[in-house]
């Protein structure tokens, strides 16, 4: 297969993983006799330091053209600590969404064996716990209209049947891939945009009998996933529900530097760590790369391509059982890896297979 892949490292420790994320995705083409090609853009902080536009139109250009993006992070400190700043960062991450009509993100919440003991939460409680969450990307308040004077402000949060009914069918498909169990997530006891969610997911579910459908406040979600995560199988929801739960999902796995995403829409879909830019490891070496390597394996899953995606994942737990690992993860009185001895590792392992 040819693949034209977007490169966009971003800020932080976006460029360390990438660089390891692309190593892999080089290896496992070679061995599979896949043509890949690569175009680097800029996006988030380092793009508005470059052009002053955190996803400038030839990053747009870039992204549209290729088959594939390959993301890691933005955002950087001198930003955040500046509420006038009238560029951010985060912004280019959002536009890019839009543009790309990424409606759907797709955000594996799975253990890993060895890092249970990482997590917040009772070994008992936790080992086992393997779902998704299917979070709406291009809606909501994230999007919807907005006022921000000195003594007012507000977002809004909207929704239209045809986006619900299209997220929804996402998260069916996948259901039915799995173990046919959706969780459908809302606050209809309190929003409007809620009941409409609930309105549309009551009607689609008769056309899908063969998934069983139940409905959850996301305060409650909130509070199952910690007590019961092993509950949930798929769970759909809006916007900033699904922002907020997925950062409670992966970190209840004890694996938040190993978690990959998938974003996919109307154009080119976008494969990204769920971990944001860490400015504080830049440069040291120590970042984990692993949920970049991961994303890489979700793109190739992507293109159907199941046995590259699949030697990765092998890899990626080889690595976990040599204890070929950087420090956050590391058992104690192992020697150290940094971020380039895992990603070499794992490309040597690719290699060897
Ligand atoms: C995420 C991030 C983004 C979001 C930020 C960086 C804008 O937290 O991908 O979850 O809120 O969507
Ligand atoms: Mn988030």
């Amino acid at each position: 297969m040819n693949l034209k892949i977007a490169v966009l490292a971003g800020d932080g420790i976006g460029p360390e993983i990438m660089e390891q994320g692309v190593a892999v995705m080089s290896a496992v083409a070679e061995k599979f006799g896949h043509q890949v090609s690569y175009r680097e853009a800029l996006c988030g902080a380092h793009a508005i330091d470059e052009v002053g536009d955190p996803f400038p139109e030839e990053t747009f250009q870039a992204c549209k053209e290729a088959d594939a993006v390959l993301f890691a992070s933005v955002g950087d400190p001198k930003f955040d600590n500046d509420p006038t700043a009238k560029v951010r960062p985060e912004q280019g991450l959002l536009a890019m969404r839009k543009k790309l009509g990424l409606f759907a993100n797709i955000r594996p919440v799975e253990t890993f064996e060895c890092l249970i003991h990482k997590s917040p939460l009772k070994d008992e409680i936790v080992r086992g716990a393997d779902f998704i969450c299917i979070r709406e990307l291009t809606g909501g308040m994230y999007f919807g209209e907005k006022k921000e004077g000195t003594d007012e402000a507000y977002d809004t949060c909207a929704y239209t049947r045809p986006e619900v009914e299209r997220i929804l069918r996402v998260a069916y498909q996948y259901a039915r891939q799995r173990r046919r169990h959706l969780t459908v997530v809302d606050k209809a006891n309190v929003l409007a945009s809620s009941r409409l969610w609930r309105k549309v997911a009551q009607e689609m579910m008769v056309e899908y009998p063969d998934v069983e459908t139940d409905f959850m406040y996301v305060d409650n979600a909130a509070m199952r996933m910690i007590q019961d995560p092993r509950f949930f199988d798929v769970m759909v929801t809006e916007n900033t529900f699904g922002d907020i739960l997925t950062d409670e999902g992966s970190v209840i796995t004890g694996s938040m530097g190993l978690l990959p995403s998938a974003s996919t829409g109307e154009s080119t879909p976008v494969f990204e760590p769920i971990h944001g830019s860490w400015p504080q490891g830049k440069g040291l070496n120590i970042a984990n790369p692993l949920a970049q390597i991961l994303s890489v394996a979700m793109l190739y899953e992507y293109f159907d391509l199941k046995a590259e995606g699949a030697l990765i994942r092998e890899a990626v737990n080889a690595s976990l059982a040599a204890n070929v690992r950087t420090p956050e993860i590391q058992v104690e009185g192992a020697p150290q890896y940094g971020t380039r001895e895992v990603g070499a590792w794992i490309v040597d392992y690719i290699r060897q297979k």
